[in-house]
C-alpha cells in the first residue's frame, strides 16, 4: 500500500497519533467519508506496530451477506450448517497475532454486534458449530463512513460495543477540507499513472488545477485518483489541460450549500473562500463588482486572490 501523503496539518496530526498508538494493542476508529483514507490510515498503524510482520487481514462487513459475514470472521466446523463440507477458520483466525481491519462496521447486524463484543472482551472465538472456544489475540480496527454515535443514537448500533471500538478515534477529513491536498496529490497520481501507462507527463495547466481545486469531490482521493488517471491517457503532449478533466457535474443543491455553511473540521478561513470563490463566479470575475457586493476592498480581494494562488487554486 502507498504512503499517506498530505501538506494538511489536521491529517499530519492524525497520522502522527496513528504512529503514536500504533504500538499498544488499542483498538482503533477511523471514521471518514468513502475515499478519504481509511484503509490506508489502518495500514499504517499495523505497519508502525509489533505485528507489522504478522497478518494484515481486512473484511469489509457492508460488501457480505449477513449471514455470510459470521461464518467468514468465526469460521465453521464441518457439518455446521449445510454446505459445510470441510472445516474452515475464520478471519479472526487467519488474523491471529496480527491485525483486523473491519471495514464499514456500522453494516454490521446487531446480533452479530453482540457476538463481536463477546470476542472482544473474552479473546476468544467460536466456530459455528465448534465445541470449544479458540483463543485469538487479534489487534482490531474498524472503519466507518457513518457517524457511529448517531447509529447508536438509532438504536442500530450497540453502545457497549462502540465504546470498545471507539478508544481511539481518528476521523480523517474530507478532501474539500484540505484543498490544499488535491494539488499534491494530483502530481503524485500524474506521476504514478505517467509511469504506468509509459507516457512522459510534464505538466498540468493552471486552469485544469483550478477546476480540480473548485470540485467539493465526494469521492474523495479515489475520485480524485481516478480523473487523474482518466487525464493522463488521454493528454496531449505531456500536458493536462482543461479538456482532460472528467469532472462529474454536481448539480446537488446540498453540496453547494455544504460548501458554504460550516461542518466540524472546516475553518473559517476555508468558508471566507468558498464565498469569495462564489461571489466572483456570480460576477464573472469582475473584481470590483465582487468587492463591492461583499463590502470588501478590491485590495482585499486582490490579496486573498494572491493567497488562494499559492495554494493552486486559481479563481
Ligand atoms: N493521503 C493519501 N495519499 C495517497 N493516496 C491516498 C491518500 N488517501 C487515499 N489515497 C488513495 O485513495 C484511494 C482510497 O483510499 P482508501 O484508504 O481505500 O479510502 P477509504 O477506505 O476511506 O474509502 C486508495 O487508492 C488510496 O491509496
Ligand atoms: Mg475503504
Amino acid at each position: 500500500m502507498s504512503e499517506i501523503l498530505t501538506s494538511d496539518r489536521r491529517m499530519q496530526d492524525l497520522i502522527q497519533l496513528a504512529k503514536t498508538v500504533a504500538s499498544s494493542k488499542a483498538t482503533v476508529m477511523i471514521q471518514g467519508e468513502s475515499g478519504t483514507g481509511k484503509e490506508l490510515m489502518a495500514n499504517l498503524i499495523h505497519i508502525h506496530s509489533t505485528r507489522a510482520t504478522r497478518p494484515f487481514v481486512a473484511i469489509n462487513c457492508a460488501a457480505i451477506p449477513e449471514n455470510l459475514l459470521e461464518s467468514e470472521l468465526f469460521g465453521y466446523e464441518r457439518g455446521a450448517f449445510t454446505g459445510a463440507v470441510t472445516s474452515k477458520a475464520g478471519k479472526f483466525e487467519f488474523a491471529n497475532s496480527g491485525t483486523l481491519l473491519l471495514d464499514e462496521i456500522s453494516e454490521m447486524d446487531i446480533r452479530l454486534q453482540a457476538k463481536l463484543l463477546r470476542v472482544i472482551q473474552e479473546g476468544e472465538i467460536d466456530r459455528i458449530g465448534g465445541r470449544k472456544p479458540v483463543s485469538v489475540d487479534v489487534r482490531i480496527i474498524a472503519t466507518t463512513n457513518r457517524n457511529l454515535g448517531d447509529c447508536v443514537k438509532e438504536g442500530k448500533f450497540r453502545e457497549d460495543l462502540f465504546y470498545r471500538l471507539n478508544v481511539v478515534n481518528l476521523t480523517l477529513p474530507p478532501l474539500r477540507e484540505r484543498i490544499g491536498d488535491v494539488k499534491l496529490m494530483s502530481f503524485h497520481f500524474m506521476s504514478q499513472y505517467a509511469q504506468k501507462n509509459g507516457k512522459t507527463l510534464i505538466d498540468i495547466t493552471p486552469s485544469a488545477l483550478g477546476l480540480l481545486n473548485s470540485h467539493t469531490w465526494p469521492g474523495n482521493v479515489r475520485e480524485l485518483e481516478n480523473v487523474i488517471e482518466r487525464a493522463v491517457i488521454t493528454a496531449k503532449e505531456g500536458v493536462i489541460t482543461e479538456s482532460e478533466i472528467y469532472i462529474e457535474r454536481q448539480n446537488n443543491s446540498q453540496l453547494e450549500l455544504e460548501k458554504l455553511n460550516w461542518v466540524p473540521g472546516k475553518t473559517l478561513n476555508d468558508i471566507e473562500r468558498n464565498v469569495i470563490l462564489e461571489a466572483l463566479q456570480y460576477h464573472h470575475g469582475n473584481r470590483t463588482h465582487t468587492a463591492r457586493a461583499l463590502g470588501i476592498s478590491i485590495r482585499t480581494l486582490r490579496n486573498k486572490l494572491a493567497d488562494y494562488r499559492k495554494l493552486g487554486i486559481h479563481a
